[in-house]
């Protein structure tokens, strides 16, 4: 079937101007700001991989150069860590190098929004669905979001939304989906609402960063109005879309941490840290000293 086809690609939007970081993001993209050792990017690809993703489109802008540089060789570094031997350092760079061929980069000259930064990325994704991850969105549990929504898909097709549950007097800072028949780990969706006014929210379940849409979203958004914040946003696409195609929820339980903004990014720190036995052992008692002062 048309809309079951292999989700064989992902776009990851990295062209927006991360303003909630400056002055760091004067100099280098929030995608690059490490948590723990790597970059957040890093651990978003590693989630596409994980769900079986064959091809990585990065969706760049101005000053975002160093991501390109980050997924090629560093001759001279590889050169140097070989003269001295340093195995293990050599091993790690070569095991976050993608294969050849499998990344692509293309530029939104201007940050005009979300949706149109995923338009920018049509000739490269052609005719087949494409994954979506909003690559500051950094999301932990037992398994992947994405390898969680491409399960789903196999049984939903059509377009798939990962959503996690808010707090319902939140609801009014997201995007956020209607409840209808259970599918697999979700339900269909039977309506979306971007920030809706406080008290008229139809669930407590909102959109938490990964996409999995069939092509025909873009030549919704090569026409979309500019929308909120006078950006052109991809959930105005999908609610055009879903008039004639099918929307499920993938319900994430895990933890997501909003890696574009500073209290997420910290929380992602520490709990990557703990995670880690090494630094843990480093870092528990110290951070219980600094937590028990307050
Ligand atoms: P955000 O609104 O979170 O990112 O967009 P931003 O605009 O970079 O951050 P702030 O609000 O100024 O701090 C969500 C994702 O969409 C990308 C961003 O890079 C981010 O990953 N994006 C946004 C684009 O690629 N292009 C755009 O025009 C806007």
């Amino acid at each position: 079937m048309r809309d079951k086809r292999k989700v064989r690609k992902a776009v990851f939007p990295v062209a927006g101007l991360g303003t909630r970081f400056l002055p760091a993001t004067k100099a280098v993209p929030k995608e690059m700001l490490t948590v723990v050792d790597k970059p957040v990017i890093q651990y978003v690809v590693d989630e596409a991989l994980e769900a079986g993703i064959e091809h990585l489109i990065f969706v760049t802008g101005r000053s975002k150069a160093v991501i390109e540089d980050y997924f090629d060789i560093q001759v001279e570094l590889e050169q140097t860590l070989r003269d001295r031997n340093k195995q293990a350092e050599l091993t790690l760079l070569d095991t976050i190098l993608p294969t050849a061929g499998t990344t692509s980069f293309t530029r939104q000259q201007s940050p005009l929004g979300l949706g149109h930064a995923v338009w920018c990325a049509r000739e490269l994704v052609g005719d087949e669905p494409f994954a979506v991850l909003l690559p500051d969105m950094i999301m932990k549990g037992e398994k992947g979001c994405l390898k969680g929504m491409v399960e789903l898909y196999a049984q939903s097709g059509g377009n798939v939304i990962a959503v996690e549950e808010c707090a319902p007097d939140q609801a009014h800072k997201y995007g956020i989906v209607g409840v209808g028949d259970r599918i697999g780990d979700g339900f269909r969706i039977t309506k979306m609402v971007e920030k809706p006014a406080k008290g008229t929210a139809p669930s407590n379940f909102f959109i938490n960063g990964r996409y999995i849409l069939q092509p025909e979203i873009f030549p919704i958004l090569a026409t979309q109005e500019r929308g909120a914040g006078n950006e052109i946003q991809l959930t105005d696409g999908m609610l055009k879309l879903s008039e004639w195609q099918q929307f499920a929820a993938y319900h994430f339980r895990g933890t997501t941490y909003d890696c574009g903004a500073k209290d997420g990014f910290i929380l992602a720190n520490v709990a990557f840290a703990l995670e880690r036995e090494d630094i843990r052992a480093l870092v528990e008692a110290p951070l219980k000293d600094l937590v028990g002062g307050l």
